[in-house]
């Protein structure tokens, strides 16, 4: 609830060459599922003010609003309609800026979620370019003619063979204008051109109004897709039976002039430092470096892929066993290839993601520990974390009952094509989206083990995860071991301890394949980090000296040669 702003001076003590960034924890809210402060089941602005607490008292130095801009809402809100305003479904924008200065007056900033890939059908521009082929925004979108001695609309005369993210061809057939336009996301979210220069300067000229009204950057969404190979030839064919067209948009001809050139519009010209995060599916190590270089870096930090890959064949809908061999690889390659230059976000879930603890820990015998091992793991390496809402809580993938249960856009063209069109099983086909729905990200906000967990009075826009009525804010804020005072500890550490912050990184070759062990090093500190993500004890040499500054087993449980099941603990060492 609303208490007493408590200004902190946190960022302000760190060297002032350094952004404040690269000290900052960043909390990514959904809205929609956040808190409902009117009644009607969708979580709203005055609902996030009304808990901005619970994030503030965590020790969170940033906020990432999902989008709240006017949307038709097909795929909540990431399909925006108008780039200034804000949905009522959220509240208004009088309500956004309210929010805005309260978080500012408890010593936070807040980012925005920035959609230039695409825009609503219902935007503006759209409904303007799908008139005809000769109106001012005629070119704002990309309009192709059929394929030659095909019928127009017809499947087979699409442009080029790309699928779309969300099911299907990623072209729609306009009869206004007798062309396609490309869609990569839903239909209703048609791909802005950004090789048109006006295009790039309306949306700079949009992001200098938010910056004026008090943001503090923009997490930009799927940001390395706005440059496309301008022949947007085929892409190779997948099992979709649609080509897959990452190889000519996922790091097209123009991306490093465009992101350069936003970063001259917008941010170049104002005295403060802005955190810009852009997601990047398809990344590479060296990409992310060029992107996000000291010197040459159009970006803050980007949002990479290959951890969260690891337990999916190809597409997400594939799975394949990780082991933690494949996680600790992953992440170690990305520690050392932004080691130098560049830097590094840390994530486990967001509201693409099923929760991390079901997916790679264990949500049920080893709950609590496994939340805690994966949360330390990932805070304690060299980059900027993010906590997406109720991970900070251990919250859990859901038991959806049926298709019923669903919202998601991805998932519900999911299990009509699978189900519908293919003939699949639905009950496996059901089972595979229990696993990878975005949905699991998106059920209400637990914030009590009463009806609607503390989220909503109303029936909420998506069931409650049945386990609110244990796994809540309210059974968890005074509890001195729970999962939630084991971050507002992990974050105070950073807080803390610059060698978190600014410290090297090393593997430490462990004895046992379950272990994942690192060093950070810091002028003569150093810490060691060690943990245990298996469900197995395992025997290991542990420092027999040094402060154990971080654990999630009580110390009268812990083994001087073992870690117990998705045990973690680091030490502090002088070197
Ligand atoms: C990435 C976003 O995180 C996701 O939620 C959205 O569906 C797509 N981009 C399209 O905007």
């Amino acid at each position: 609830m609303v208490g007493q702003p408590r200004p902190r001076k946190r960022v302000a003590s760190r060297q002032m060459t350094e952004p404040w960034w690269k000290s900052a924890v960043v909390y990514q809210v959904y809205p929609r599922s956040f808190a409902d402060s009117d009644g009607d089941g969708i979580g709203d602005l005055t609902g996030i003010l009304q808990h901005l607490d619970h994030i503030a008292r965590l020790g969170i130095d940033v906020v990432w609003l999902s989008p709240v801009y006017r949307s038709p809402q097909d795929d909540n809100g990431y399909d925006i309609s108008d780039y200034r305003d804000v949905d009522p479904v959220f509240g208004t924008l009088e309500d956004l800026d309210t929010l805005i200065k309260a978080v500012h007056e408890r010593g936070m900033k807040l980012i925005m979620d920035l959609v230039v890939n695409h825009t609503s059908d219902e935007h503006p521009w759209f409904l303007k370019s799908k008139q005809d082929r000769h109106n001012p925004k005629a070119d704002w979108y990309f309009w192709r003619d059929p394929k030659p001695g095909t019928v127009p609309g017809e499947p087979g005369s699409e442009p080029n063979n790309w699928g779309a993210v969300f099911e299907g061809s990623a072209w729609h057939w306009v009869p206004e204008r007798g062309q396609y336009y490309l869609h990569l996301f839903s239909v209703k979210q048609p791909d802005l051109n950004w090789d048109n220069p006006q295009v790039r300067e309306a949306v700079y000229a949009m992001m200098r109004w938010w910056l004026d009204r008090g943001v503090d950057g923009f997490r930009m969404d799927v940001i390395n897709f706005i440059s496309k190979d301008p022949g947007l030839p085929d892409g190779p064919m997948t099992r979709t039976g649609y080509g897959d067209g990452m190889p000519h948009f996922s790091y097209g001809p123009q991306i490093h002039a465009y992101l350069a050139e936003m970063r001259r519009s917008v941010f170049e010209q104002r005295p403060g430092s802005y955190l810009t995060v852009g997601e990047m599916p398809g990344v590479t190590p060296q990409q992310a470096r060029e992107f996000t270089s000291r010197d040459r870096g159009q970006l803050a930090m980007v949002f990479q892929f290959e951890h969260v890959a690891l337990d999916q064949d190809g597409d997400k809908w594939t799975p394949r066993r990780m082991t933690v061999s494949d996680l600790r690889n992953t992440l170690v390659k990305w520690q050392d290839a932004l080691a130098e230059d560049g830097w590094n976000s840390l994530y486990w879930n967001n509201h693409d993601q099923p929760r991390v603890v079901s997916r790679y820990g264990n949500d049920t015998t080893y709950w609590r520990e496994s939340a805690t091992a994966l949360a330390g793991v990932l805070h304690l390496h060299r980059g900027t974390p993010y906590v997406y809402q109720g991970e900070e809580l251990g919250m859990t993938n859901v038991p959806f009952a049926d298709i019923g249960d669903f919202r998601d856009i991805e998932s519900l063209k999911r299990y009509a094509e699978a189900v519908g069109h293919r003939g699949a099983d639905p009950s496996a086909t059901l089972d595979t989206l229990r696993h990878k729905s975005r949905d699991n990200a998106r059920t209400p906000m637990q914030w009590t083990g009463g009806d609607g967990a503390g989220f909503s009075t109303a029936e909420p826009w998506i069931p409650v995860n049945p386990n609110h009525v244990w796994l809540n804010a309210a059974a968890q804020l005074d509890e001195p071991t729970s999962v939630y005072n084991f971050y507002r500890h992990l974050i105070a550490l950073r807080h803390r301890e610059p060698l978190i912050v600014d410290g090297t990184f090393e593997l430490i070759e462990a004895p046992s394949e379950q272990v994942y062990a690192f060093r950070r090093r810091l002028g003569d500190e150093r810490i060691e980090v060690y943990a245990n993500l298996s469900d197995e004890l395992v025997a290991l040499c542990l420092p027999d000296s040094g402060e154990v500054i971080l654990a999630n087993y009580p110390a009268s449980d812990r083994g001087r040669d073992s870690l117990a099941p998705w045990e973690i603990r680091a030490y502090k060492l002088d070197s």
